[in-house]
Formats: structure tokens, sequence, C-alpha cells
């Protein structure tokens, strides 16, 4: 597994060349819409339709969502959208699905890449997180490419006191100001209706969150090595060790042998899921949701070496992956006892993504000319779809690799078109995940991207390279939306991975920095402990989140997908059947590459051994830094 983008670290300076004359083209920009303003107010009422909505509003916050429909007769080829905050307190700090700037209380959004054309009738959906005070009133003066629209306006909800999710182990956040309290009135009270009791779907039953009212299969191989490693630790950290054995984590196929057996193979995919169906039997009335990993792709790894794989496109590998891989799964997923099974599938991590940005290496760039990946991906999605208890979620890398939106916008698009070219299109997809097998935050605690430090952005520190997101939650937000703009069902959900993006322990900082130098502020505030983004490999994180179901709107739940303790990879020759390579990234001695990492040390853990082979020491140290702790 590789998780870097190399294009952007080449591209610093220049991005700092282009946001000079990005500010200057929206000047520019403003000039000619005020301009235009004038000139085409007139044809105002039939111009555009903005819907705005306050969907979640907590103290001190709030996430707005704005719907712009074409209301005209003719396509627009791009669009700039204007609006007025009616209080100087609501500034926003964060949008998606648009480039949002502000100045004063008025704010410009310009379509992205992907979202500029929109035909009549059509509609696109941005959104943003902005902060509000005192009182949070709609704007009412919406109004595209110089021409006012009609709007309609959405009740804000009444603020709830305490919103923002906290992420377990992280300080609660204190409420800035409380709530009114509401004037008793004489009206006598609405009786409340009598509550309905949710209906359980019938076993089997196609649900919208495969997560919801399941119990997680425990793999059972997995929590064996979890116990005799904690066994052998002994002592208080032994035992909290022990315990994390009883969490759910993803089974991964990432050889034919997984699936049907031979080459030292113990449990196959067959046997996992009689196993699953044991622990179904144990505890009726409540299903059980198994999560498999999909990851055989031909010239797979293509980046890095720590997991290629068996398979090789020019050695007919796209027709292997095919007829022994995935109709081999298909088959043994279909078979009527695994029915009242949930089977959740993540397909092909870091696949799609390095298409994006990897295509300088000569397997990613082959996987890309040749097909195979995006070829591979819809066959796996049109087999897997087909079966009613089988749910698919597409991998989108994670913030520090698609989140500068030179690759979020061209990997919403490459993922988007290889999902509508499956037969059922959009509805081939449940959701997507972010986070498989790395180490960023769900939420770093004590910062946002766009906070200004020192008058300049967190986003633009040494850290984070000018980067959209500097976690999780608001890149998968992002991205999440981006993907129902494009035409996604409004019922898809994201999973993160959490089973190493805790970043707890005694280097954890308990608060942001006092310091006004932008750098010394954010490396004394964020939890991500890593010198650099790039670093995947064996680092010295901590277990995050334990896996949980509905964990903030728009997520199906928080994952275990790389399982807790094993490796990502070997810094040195092991001899395997699997295709692995040893890879300089987890060579601790290693100062990168400025493609990879800066330049920087790895910081991977000396000895390890194969990628998802046991390693302990990495165990010890998971354990150790977990938040919320054992
Ligand atoms: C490895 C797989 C392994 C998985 C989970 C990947 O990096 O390539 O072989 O099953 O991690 O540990």
């Amino acid at each position: 597994m590789l998780h870097i983008s190399p294009r952007k670290l080449r591209s610093l300076p220049l991005k700092s060349r282009l946001r000079g004359l990005a500010l200057i083209g929206a000047l520019l920009t403003l000039l000619v819409s005020s301009f235009l303003m004038q000139s085409q107010v007139t044809h105002a009422a039939s111009y555009c339709q903005v819907t705005y909505s306050v969907p979640n509003q907590w103290q001190g916050g709030f996430t707005g969502n704005i719907v712009i429909q074409n209301t005209s007769a003719s396509t627009w080829n791009n669009w700039t959208l204007t609006y007025t905050f009616p209080s100087a307190s609501q500034v926003v700090s964060q949008g998606w699905t648009g480039n949002f700037t502000q100045s004063g209380q008025n704010v410009t959004v310009t379509n992205v890449s992907w979202n500029g054309t929109l035909t009549p009738n059509s509609t696109t959906n941005p959104g943003f997180n902005a902060s509000w005070s005192g009182s949070n009133p709609a704007p009412t003066n919406f109004a595209v490419n110089g021409n006012a629209c009609n709007g309609s306006t959405q009740p804000t909800p009444t603020p709830t006191p305490v919103t923002p999710t906290p992420t377990p182990g992280s300080p609660t956040p204190t409420p800035t100001s409380v709530p009114p309290t509401p004037t008793p009135t004489s009206v006598p009270p609405t009786p409340t209706p009598p509550v309905t009791p949710t209906p359980t779907p019938p076993p089997g039953t196609h649900v919208d969150n495969p997560y919801a009212g399941a119990n997680g299969y425990i793999n059972p191989d997995w929590a064996a090595s979890v116990k005799a490693g904690a066994a052998q630790t002994g002592g208080t950290l032994g035992q909290q060790e022990a315990s994390v054995a009883n969490n759910s984590t993803a089974v991964w196929l990432d050889r034919i042998a997984a699936v049907t057996g031979g080459n030292g193979v113990t449990r196959t995919l067959s046997g996992h899921l009689d196993a699953a169906v044991d622990q179904a039997n144990a505890n009726p009335g409540k299903p059980v949701v198994i999560t498999l990993v999909i990851y055989d792709l031909p010239n797979r790894d293509c980046a890095a070496l720590a997991s290629n794989g068996e398979l090789s496109i020019a050695n007919n590998g796209l027709a292997n992956y095919k007829s022994q891989y995935i109709d081999p799964i298909a088959n043994i997923l279909s078979l009527s006892k695994y029915s009242n099974l949930r089977i959740a599938t993540i397909v092909e991590p870091d696949s799609l993504p390095n298409l994006i940005t990897n295509l300088s290496f000569a397997k990613c760039s082959e996987a890309n000319s040749s097909g195979a990946y995006v070829q591979g991906v819809q066959y796996a999605l049109n087999k897997l779809h087909a079966i009613s208890n089988v749910y698919t979620y597409i991998d989108i890398a994670h913030s520090g690799w698609l989140g500068w939106s030179s690759n979020f916008d061209p990997g919403v698009n490459l993922i988007t078109n290889t999902v509508k070219g499956t037969t059922a299109g959009v509805n081939s997809v449940d959701g997507f995940i972010s986070d498989t097998a790395n180490y960023v935050p769900t939420t770093e605690p004590y910062m946002t991207a766009n906070q200004q430090v020192g008058g300049n952005p967190v986003r633009s520190a040494n850290f984070y390279q000018w980067n959209q997101y500097i976690d999780e939650a608001s890149y998968d937000t992002a991205m999440r939306n981006a993907f129902i703009s494009a035409g996604f069902p409004s019922s898809i959900g994201m999973l993160i991975d959490t089973s190493r993006n805790g970043w707890g322990g005694p280097n954890r900082p308990g608060g942001a920095s006092s310091s006004t130098d932008l750098n010394t502020f954010v490396n004394g505030s964020k939890i991500d402990l890593r010198v650099h983004r790039g670093n995947w490999c064996n680092q010295k994180g901590g277990i995050g989140a334990r896996p949980v179901a509905n964990p903030a709107p728009g997520f199906d739940a928080y994952v275990w997908i790389k399982p807790p303790g094993e490796s990502d990879g070997a810094s040195q020759a092991i001899s395997n059947d699997e295709g692995k390579g040893a890879d300089p990234m987890c060579d601790p001695t290693f100062h990168g590459s400025n493609q990879a990492n800066g330049g920087n040390l790895t910081e991977a853990l000396p000895n390890a051994p194969l990628a998802g082979h046991w390693f302990q020491a990495e165990f010890d140290l998971l354990v150790k830094n977990a938040s919320p702790s054992f």
C-alpha cells in the first residue's frame, strides 16, 4: 500500500504562485460579475433558483447546504454564486462542491472543474461549514452569474446545546454560549404521537447501512494472534492488549488462495463465512456483518513494493483476476447458507487513487493505459452488487492523498465514471471508504484547515502543503457531497478505517498551541504525530475509534479494515509466494524521496515482517498509543 501523491510536492511553489494569480483572477471575476449584475438582472426570474438550508447547527458553528438550479433555457458553462451573510459573525471555514471565498460578509462561490456545466433544470449542491454567534439568519440575495435568483430558505434547526460530535478520547467541546431557556407559554402541550418502532428488516434484505443494528464478525485467527501477543507481553499492557481481540476486523482476500485454499491458507473465504454464521447463531436476533477486502488486481500496489500481488497485466492478469478470483468469490457469496449474513466489501484499496497521482510509475501507467484497474473494479462491482446481501464500498484513499483539488476533482471524476460504467450504474455502490490502512486522524480536534494563524490559513503550513483537508471527517464529507452532486444517490454512506488513526499516548497535544507562528502552531497542535503525511509504513500511531455504526450524519460506520498488529510491509527482502517485496518506505533509516515524503525519514518501526504478517512491536505501540485507550 502506498499513500501519497508525488505530484503535489513538486507543485508547491507553483501553487503559491497560482494562488496569487487566483486572487487577481477572483478580483477580476468580481469586477466582471458586478458589471454583469447590472446588465443581466432583468432576466432574474428565469435564470436560477437557489435553495438554502442549514441541516446542522451547533453553538458557534453550522453546516450550510445550497442547491443551485439552472432555471434558464440555456446551459451554463460555468457559474459564480454570490450572496451576503446578514451577520458579520457568519464566516465560512470550509466549503465543498464549489470554491468558497469570503470578503467581509460577501461570499463568492465558483464551480469546481466537474460541476461547471449545468444544463437547463439541472442542479448542483455546494455546501460549507461556517461560524455564527448571536443569530444565524439565512442570506436572501442569491445571484448566479450576476442574475438574482428566486431563492427559497428552509428553516434553521434550533441549536442543540453541544452538537459537534467529539472524537472519542478528545475533550468534549465547551459550548460557547448557553442556549436560551424557552419562555413558558400557556398553550397546552401538543400530545406526542406514539413512537413507531423501527421494524427489523427480514434477514438477507439489502438495507441502507449494513453496519446498523448488526454485530461485527470477529476474525478468530486475528483474535488468536492478539491473545497470543497479549499473553507474551503480560502485565497491564498485556491485559489491555487482550481486550483488543473483542473488536471486529476485516478479512483481506489478498490472493486467490485466500478464497479457494492452498499455499498454507488455513481458513478460506468459506471458512470465514461459516464462522460468521456460527457467530450469528450464537446471538440470534442480530445479524452479523462481515467485511471483506477485495484486493488482488493485476499490478496491485503499483507505486510501491510492500504489497505487490500475484497477478500482472502482462501475464493475462485481468482475465485471471476475473475467472480465478472474482468469480469464485461471487459463487461463494451467493450460496444460500450465507444469505442471512450482511457482507460488506471494500473494493480494491489504493487502485483508482494510484491512477490519479502515480502514473509516473510504469506499473501504474500500464494499469491505466490497459484499462485493467477500471475494468477489474467494474467487473468486481457487477458481480458483487448482483448479490442482494452484499454491500460495496469503493476506496477513496485519504485526505493526505487526494485532498488537493487538483487530485480531488479528477479522483471524483474517475471513480464516478468507473461506477457509472457498471450494469447498475451509480446504484452498484453503497458508499465509499477512506483511510484504509493509513493513519490520518478522523478529526484534528484543535484546529481547522482555514483557521488563520499569523495571517495564514492552517492548511498552508508545511505539514499540510495547502491541502484543503487536514482530517478524514472533513474530507469524507466533501467527497460524499461531490459524489451526490455527480449523480450518486444520497443514501451513500462513508466508512473510515479508524484502526490506527487514534494518535494517543504521551506526546499527544492536550490543546491548541498558543504560538502565532503558523508552523510552530500546527506542529504543536496536530495529533497526527508524523513528520510528513506521506509516511505510511508501520508508523508509531495508536488504535483509534472502535468500530461503530452511524457515528455521524452521512457516515455508515467507523470500521477496522487494517487489523491492528499486522505489518504494512518489510524493509528487507523476505522470500514469499505472495508477490510481496521489500519496500524502502518501511526502512527506518531511509530518507524517503522528495516525491514520497519530502525526503524525511520514514519513521517506520524496524525489523518488520512482510505486509499482513503479525508484528508484535507494532501492536504494542498501537495499544500504548490508543485513543480512546483500552
Ligand atoms: C497486505 C495484505 C494484508 C493486509 C492486512 C496489506 O498491506 O498486502 O496481505 O492482508 O495488509 O494486513
